[in-house]
């Protein structure tokens, strides 16, 4: 029996409910048609925004979503994209398959789909092809509550008051496709740019977020951070919130990728083995921050994260359209109680993408719409938004299909929400394996423990014809002991339990 240790005494950190933040970026399927299919369209919708789409999304209590890039954002010019529909810009979406972006989702569509949802908005500005000038307005045209005349052309668009922007991105992967900056060249411009992300709303001041690192380059950490708090040493606050990070995991490497639903078991342990690396990347870009931020206050931001494989064959590949699979859930389950229990940095992120794309929650296909095995996994995990990290730890050895690519067998996190109840995410990454676990919790009399759990085959998906074949399913064989609860945990698996 492998041992699994919980101390209740022991609140570590404040699990951010950002932490569990999508993104969606004019990408391919994902904003029109797997959002946003306008009034006219025959499938049902509220103000354009695809109804089953949002109600499943309310369910896994979406709390921020990032709009509207990724490498869209830095070539994003806002203005096109408000006013009458009939005269919106028509342009070419370069970066994702030069398809016609017509405008017709912008600014009052986001903040309409951000309200219809219940999220906070987190707005990327465009650094690299922009002016400060076309930010700063973009701030005032949102934000301002007053005689502008950005706050007057909103009005005149139809929205008098301003909205909340919570978080804004000041430029997106300016080391790539934001601009191809060197780390210095960046920060510099980062110092000029926020300057005029203003703060019309004293009380809710804009969170700002500079561009981090891609994966491993340690080098853009170091000379962003360098750069920028040697200016704002003390008074970062509003001055820089938040540094992000960029990880995906391809199986096969960059250039190959790998397929999303046809993988062996060795490729199993490498997806997983690669998901893990997140935590090594935590740390290390964490230990630099904390040479200048040794109070963690600056958050760390993983915007963008997930898998990401050949796209299906037959869809175009600047679509970047995959399947979702058990693998997916297991790279969700542990990406996220990576999260958990790096919460004293990280501060939020954005699964790519919500919708359509990469390891999205939910794939459309005409007015028909299904659930990812990841969608099941945030729908369990949505449990530790808000709550307080708990100190625990499980027994794993390793496990691999060869010696190359080993992974723990185990992976958890647990949390207490406010009502006092213990909330363990397990995962089990053993592609054959189940084990048994006992569990110990200190000072904490077990009355009833509810479980529910992800599992299958590896290869198990949900498809058009088959949209059921995974799902949450309740799991009911847990024991309780004098000192916490028993239970096997089965092979390929992701598994929650409430413990009152
Ligand atoms: O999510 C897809 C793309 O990946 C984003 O546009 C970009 O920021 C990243 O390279």
């Amino acid at each position: 029996m492998a041992k699994l240790v919980i101390n209740p005494d022991k609140k570590l950190s404040k699990i951010n409910k950002e932490i569990y933040g999508h993104f969606s970026e004019h990408l391919g399927r994902c904003i029109y048609e797997g959002i946003y299919v306008g009034e006219d369209s025959p499938i049902p919708n509220k103000k354009g925004m695809r109804t089953d789409v949002v109600e499943a999304l309310k369910k896994i209590k979406v709390p921020v979503l990032r709009w509207p890039g990724g490498c869209f954002a830095d070539e994003y010019h806002w203005m096109d994209g408000v006013g009458p529909k009939e005269g919106r810009k028509k342009m070419i979406n370069t970066n994702w398959g030069g398809v016609v972006e017509d405008n017709s989702f912008g600014t009052h569509e986001f903040f309409e789909l951000c309200e219809q949802l219940g999220c906070e908005a987190y707005i990327n500005g465009n650094l690299g092809s922009g002016t400060v000038q076309e930010m700063s307005e973009w701030v005032e045209y949102m934000t301002f509550d007053g005689i502008s005349p950005m706050a007057d052309w909103r009005a005149k668009n139809g929205h008098e008051k301003p909205w909340k922007v919570k978080f804004f991105g000041v430029g997106n992967e300016n080391w790539g496709c934001g601009g191809n900056m060197n780390p210095d060249y960046y920060a510099n411009e980062y110092r000029r740019y926020q300057t005029y992300v203003r703060n019309y709303n004293e009380d809710e001041p804009i969170y700002k977020i500079c561009c981090g690192p891609n994966v491993d380059d340690y080098e853009w950490t170091e000379g962003v951070l360098k750069t920028c708090f040697s200016h704002c040493e003390e008074k970062y606050h509003g001055f820089m919130d938040g540094l992000s990070l960029h990880y995906y995991v391809h199986p096969e490497g960059w250039d190959i990728k790998g397929s999303a639903t046809d993988f062996d078991e060795k490729t199993w342990y490498k997806t997983l083995f690669k998901a893990l690396y997140m935590e090594e990347l935590i740390v290390r870009h964490g230990n630099l921050m904390d040479q200048y931020d040794p109070d963690k206050k600056l958050g760390m931001i993983v915007d963008e994260w997930g898998t990401w494989y050949t796209v299906e064959p037959g869809t175009n590949p600047g679509f970047l359209y995959q399947q979702n699979t058990i693998r997916d859930a297991l790279v969700a389950g542990v990406t996220l109680n990576i999260f958990n229990k790096h919460s004293d940095r990280v501060k939020m992120a954005n699964l790519a993408q919500i919708v359509n794309v990469l390891q999205a929650v939910i794939l459309t296909e005409g007015a028909d719409m299904i659930l990812t095995p990841t969608y099941h996994v945030f729908d369990m995990y949505k449990a530790h938004q808000d709550a307080m990290l708990l100190d625990s730890f499980v027994e794993s050895h390793e496990i691999g299909a060869d010696d190359e690519y080993c992974v723990p067998n185990l992976s958890e996190s647990v949390s207490m929400d406010a009502e006092g109840a213990i909330h363990l995410t397990l995962a089990n990454l053993s592609a054959t394996e189940s084990y048994p676990i006992e569990s110990i919790i200190f000072d904490f009399k077990v009355k009833e423990a509810v479980g529910e759990i992800v599992t299958g085959e590896m290869h198990d998906k949900n498809t058009f014809e088959n949209p059921e074949c995974v799902k949450v399913q309740k799991f009911t064989d847990v024991t309780v002991t004098d000192e916490g609860v028993n239970f096997t945990i089965p092979a390929c698996s992701v598994l929650h339990l409430t413990i009152r």
